[in-house]
């Protein structure tokens, strides 16, 4: 192995991992000190509604950096759905919907730009160089495509599969992002990523070294909360155990009434023996703030019913503000549409830029 295949699969060892965490703390200062020096990237594919553990996972996190002063671009991934499935589904409803709950989350469309890939030739075009940068080898050691081919039950991987790392390069170096806040599933796309920039800066770079065409992105790891779905079995809209930003209160009560818990009735924080109880404490505790121990003790003998009540009801009230914008949205198609317009015309001059100067690197702008 090379040194650069090393780092790939290595990005998720614990001392990288150790590493990441480290340099995402320090990233955190320097946003406080000046949030002009950073640009983020960040992205959904649109194959469903979004649910809590997108929301207290990422979205919620996008919107403080977002109001912290970092620009922000949100990708609508589109191209992305069709690396693991046989047509896009009900794309048109889904994306609309994405954006949708980005608005009515806090992703404000005057400062942020939201845009999607098939709307971005140019974006789409920096692949065929990016390709070249990268060895058949290297690609399917990636560790998380190999674990999200694991997950679709041995279906066939395709070509789209085996190289959407690539393309997410893409999505993150045409736009010149320097972070991308991510879970630690997607640090080895980040490391491909800044493999790419490095590899074209090294064969194509400008007569001056100190001024790189791409920029060298780094990830910024949150403390994510583990949530599971309401079976205690991981999170996930096909298990259908997933609470939508989008459902309305009735609808939470009644999931939130079917989770399971366990024998025992008096309620206590055990996360390792508990895990089923544990999250719904965890759940509890992210939409009232008050810690999971505490609400344990609160409701102590009273059992899974009244702790299911009151994690009803501390998420029904602290999402229905966002719920009220999300409604409102979802009836004003025009509006929706008007955002991805403009965000995707911005979207459209950078990725033009940034495919001027790659072709300009590669002597290619005859
Ligand atoms: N893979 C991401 C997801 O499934 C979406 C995504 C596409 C993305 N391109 C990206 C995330 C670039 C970060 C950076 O949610």
């Amino acid at each position: 192995m090379t040194s650069s295949e090393d780092a790939l699969a290595h990005s998720t060892s614990d001392a990288s991992l150790a590493r990441s965490k480290a340099r995402s703390a320090e990233i955190d200062l320097a946003i406080d000190e000046d949030p002009t020096r950073f640009r983020i990237l960040t992205g959904d594919r649109p194959t469903g509604h979004l649910h809590l553990g997108h929301y207290f996972g990422t979205l919620r996190n996008r919107v403080l950096l977002q109001n912290r002063g970092v620009e922000t671009w949100v990708l609508v991934a589109d191209y992305q759905v069709i690396t693991d499935r046989d047509g896009v589904g009900p794309i048109r409803e889904r994306v609309l919907g994405l954006i949708a709950d980005y608005i009515a989350a806090g992703i404000d469309p005057e400062r942020s730009t939201i845009f999607n890939h098939s709307a971005v030739p140019a974006l789409n075009q920096l692949m065929l160089p990016f390709l070249s940068l990268v060895t058949e080898s290297e690609l399917h050691r990636n560790p998380t495509v190999k674990a999200e081919l694991e997950a679709t039950n041995g279906r066939a991987m395709t070509g789209l599969m085996l190289t959407y790392p690539v393309h997410q390069a893409a999505d993150i170096l045409f736009c010149k992002a320097n972070l991308v806040p991510v879970g630690q599933d997607q640090l080895p796309h980040l490391e491909q990523a800044r493999l790419i920039a490095q590899r074209f800066d090294k064969r194509y770079g400008r007569a001056n070294p100190e001024v790189p065409v791409f920029r060298r992105p780094e990830a910024l790891l949150s403390e994510v909360p583990l949530l599971l779905g309401t079976d205690g079995m991981k999170m996930s809209k096909s298990r259908g155990n997933t609470i939508e930003l989008g459902m309305t209160a009735d609808e939470t009560a009644k999931i939130l009434k079917k989770a399971k818990t366990d024998a025992e009735r008096t309620i206590t924080y055990d996360p390792a023996n508990r895990p089923e109880v544990a999250n719904l404490l965890m759940l509890g505790c992210l939409a009232s703030g008050q810690a999971p121990e505490a609400i344990a003790e609160q409701i102590g003998d009273k059992g899974a019913g009244t702790l299911k009540m009151f994690v009803t009801e501390a998420l029904n009230e602290m999402l229905a503000p966002l719920r009220e914008k999300r409604s409102e949205l979802i009836n004003n198609e025009d509006y929706l549409l008007q955002v991805l317009q403009l965000g995707n015309e911005k979207a459209n001059e950078q990725a033009n830029e940034t495919l001027h100067e790659v072709r300009t690197a590669m002597k290619m702008n005859y």
